[in-house]
């Protein structure tokens, strides 16, 4: 594949969508193709699972834990193979708000699922895919409630998620680059570019 899978992640409010579009305007001014998805949705079949899963939730009792991991996966085998791949092969820089490591937070640590069982359906949905480069936008939930954002879940959950995410990082260094999402918008683009220039740009 001659393209490059980004991924961006962060809890609510941490700002991944106005950073991907902003960074997707400067790649594209540096003469990249680009294509932008986001997760839980992007095709046909996700968009409606998204549905689903944003009004059937586990807070509400209408969905197991399980259960919801399983659209989640359900929504990404869609995107991955219908748009993602077909996207890198023909050579794009496919920026992707949030993918795996959402769910490994979210279901695994924030939900209590078992994180080895859940790699490995996680694997099988994606075929394997892992990104070239993964954005953890970095602010506390302190500032994500001050944003507005967040609301749904209970301090315990989105604690564990949180921590989730930064050991999910810790654990790969090397794909997941931690930016504080805290300051200005400029500053924090800056920064993302930065961290990804040799993703995006130097050959593989
Ligand atoms: P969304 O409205 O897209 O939120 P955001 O703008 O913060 O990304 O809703 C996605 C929600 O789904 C968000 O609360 C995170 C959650 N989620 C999971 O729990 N597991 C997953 O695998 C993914 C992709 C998202």
């Amino acid at each position: 594949m001659t393209g490059r899978f980004i991924t961006f992640e962060g809890i609510e409010g941490a700002g991944k969508t106005t950073q991907i579009h902003r960074l997707a305007d400067s790649l594209r001014g540096r003469e990249k193709s680009v294509c932008v998805v986001r997760e839980p949705g992007g095709t046909p079949a996700g968009e409606r699972l998204r549905e689903v899963l944003l009004k059937d939730t586990v807070l509400a009792g209408l969905v197991l834990p399980e259960t919801e991991f399983f659209l989640f996966c359900a929504c990404r085998s869609e995107l991955v193979r219908s748009v993602i791949r077909p996207a890198l092969e023909s050579g794009k820089v496919v920026l992707c708000d949030r993918f795996t490591d959402s769910t490994l937070a979210y279901q695994g640590y924030g939900r209590g699922l078992d994180l080895d069982r859940l790699q490995e359906s996680i694997d099988f949905s994606t075929g394997g895919l892992v990104p070239d480069a993964t954005i953890y936008l970095d602010i506390p939930i302190e500032t994500s409630r001050g944003r507005g954002r967040g609301d749904e879940f209970d301090d315990a959950f989105f604690r564990r998620v949180e921590m989730g995410f930064h050991e999910l990082a810790e654990a790969e260094p090397k794909r997941i680059r931690v930016v504080n999402g805290r300051g200005d918008k400029e500053e924090v683009a800056a920064k993302v570019l930065e961290e990804l220039e040799p993703a995006v740009f130097e050959r593989a």
